[in-house]
């Protein structure tokens, strides 16, 4: 696997190869040469830091980001500092304005450090760069920017990196669809002992105001094969806990010849040996099946926990957001759930104020919230995204009134989430601990139900199952002690 790649054992002087990922390789091996001149000619070691905006596919992303890096010879940069980074990469993300924004205001910033350091690399991908409007603007106001690629070709980093290096000029490459998806990438996992592995990429669902769809393409799903032994490799390694990515896991294998689906990839993972904990993301309400649900029931290692994002109450909003299912559509699957798994803990996704949502409809939304006790929810303002349908539908709903919505629905949230945190004390649960606090000498760790709690603990303890009696809680969060 890529972990044990010996980059310098590659002939750099050979011509390049024609096959991936050993292109991509050999293309490391070459920047690791210019790399290593770099530092011997400085004396300092080079420095890399990398922002990921966005969600769990992107920071999966920038962990290959990260291990196409590492082979060429630079580290992490302390806490990611820029100013002292030789090469910059924003992983960025276009799902609401306010991610956008960010990232222009920090590119405004780098201007700076680059003019005090020009040899600084500035390095621009994710799905912000999918957009036309976005290129455009960087190309005009933001010259500083050494390299741009986008979701597609992310695994080409290394080459047009050394192509950057040779001809010192701004490179753009962005793709309009996928061309294959390769594998064996180098990564560098965050935690040690929890690994992210994609099963698909990309979405056929074209909610109205999401523009996910046009970012990441078409639904592609991995074969059973390589995400198994993807998987492998990752306990190999000290992973317990796997999450497995899409935007949709539901329809997993849907574009495969083979006859799989993701209720049958659930059960051949929960198979692995060595694996304690499987979590996956994200689930679509219209096509969660019944045999998922069996499957979850009857795999000992998948999670207590669903996230499954209604968006709204209201099927005349659901309608228009083209998610395909009704309220009480919704609510009869989640009942079906609950009946299979009854401890089952539900987080979800809403958003607040989509165009033309009434009061009633709003009302609609309090009403699945309060009928499902969700432990957890992601709630969104409703971000206008050009080029999706919802952003040319009449009645936009002005930001006071959605303001005044999304606070209303935190009071509809929050006890109901502190109820369900209050009824785990005098519990003992397995916890996950995968942090540590010196300043208090606390542990932070997961439930399987996805709870997060702290408990006065040993930093050693950092990546191993314990038992913890839980003692106390807040809304988000519990309190408690090793037993
Ligand atoms: N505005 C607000 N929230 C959005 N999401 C996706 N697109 C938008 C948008 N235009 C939210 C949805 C989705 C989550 C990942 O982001 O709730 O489930
Ligand atoms: Fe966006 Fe809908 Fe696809 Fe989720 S399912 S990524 S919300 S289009």
């Amino acid at each position: 696997m890529s972990e044990n790649i010996d980059y310098d054992a590659i002939d750099i002087y050979a011509p390049a190869p024609t096959t991936e990922p050993e292109r991509q390789y050999y293309f490391i091996a070459k920047c690791r040469n210019i790399v290593q001149k770099k530092i011997i000619e400085t004396g300092t070691p080079m420095k890399m830091a990398i922002q990921t905006f966005g969600c769990q596919m992107n920071a999966h992303d920038s962990e290959k980001i990260e291990g196409m890096l590492t082979g060429m010879g630079y580290t992490i940069s302390p806490d990611h500092d820029e100013k002292s980074a030789d090469i910059i990469v924003y992983n960025t993300c276009c799902v609401r304005e306010n991610a956008e924004n960010k990232v222009y205001g920090n590119l405004g910033f780098l201007k700076h450090f680059k003019q005090e350091k020009p040899d600084m690399k500035v390095i621009l991908c994710g799905c912000m760069m999918q957009q036309d409007i976005v290129l455009s603007k960087i190309r005009k106001a933001y010259r500083h920017v050494d390299i741009v690629f986008g979701t597609f070709n992310l695994y080409k980093l290394p080459e047009l990196l050394y192509t950057n290096f040779e001809s010192n000029s701004r490179i753009y490459d962005i793709w309009e669809e996928q061309k294959e998806i390769v594998e064996d990438l180098p990564s560098v996992r965050q935690y040690p002992f929890k690994a992210s592995v994609n099963i698909m990429f990309g979405c056929n669902n074209f909610c109205s105001y999401c523009i996910v769809p046009y970012v990441r393409g078409r639904e592609r799903s991995r074969t059973p094969s390589d995400i198994i032994e993807e998987v492998k490799s990752v306990v190999a390694t000290g992973a317990l806990e796997v999450t497995l990515l899409g935007q949709n896991v539901n329809s997993y294998g849907n574009d495969l010849d083979e006859s799989i689906t993701f209720a049958k990839l659930l059960r051949m993972i929960n198979e692995v040996e060595g694996l304690e904990r499987i979590r996956f993301m994200t689930s679509h309400p219209k096509d969660l099946s019944m045999d998922l649900i069996e499957a979850m029931r009857d795999c000992d290692k998948v999670c207590n926990h669903l996230h499954l994002p209604f968006q709204s109450g209201s099927t005349d909003i659901l309608t228009k957001m083209n998610r395909k299912y009704s309220k009480e559509k919704y609510l009869e699957l989640i009942q079906n759930i609950q009946k299979e798994i009854p401890n089952i803990h539900i987080t979800t996704d809403i958003i607040v104020g989509f165009p033309s949502e009434t009061e009633e409809d709003f009302e609609d939304t309090l009403d699945v919230v309060k009928a499902v006790r969700f432990s957890g929810a992601f709630s969104f303002l409703y971000s206008k995204r050009t080029g999706t349908p919802a952003a040319v539908m009449e009645e936009q709903i002005p930001p006071e009134v959605t303001k005044d919505r999304f606070g209303r629905l935190m009071q509809t949230l929050n006890p109901i989430l502190y109820d369900l945190h209050h009824a785990h004390i005098g519990h003992t649960y397995t916890v996950l601990a995968e942090s540590f606090n010196e300043k208090d000498h606390m542990l932070t760790g997961r439930l399987t139900d996805n709870s997060i709690v702290h408990f006065v603990g040993d930093e050693c303890c950092i990546g191993t199952i314990m038992n913890v009696n839980i003692i106390d809680c807040k809304t988000f969060y519990l309190t408690g002690e090793i037993v």
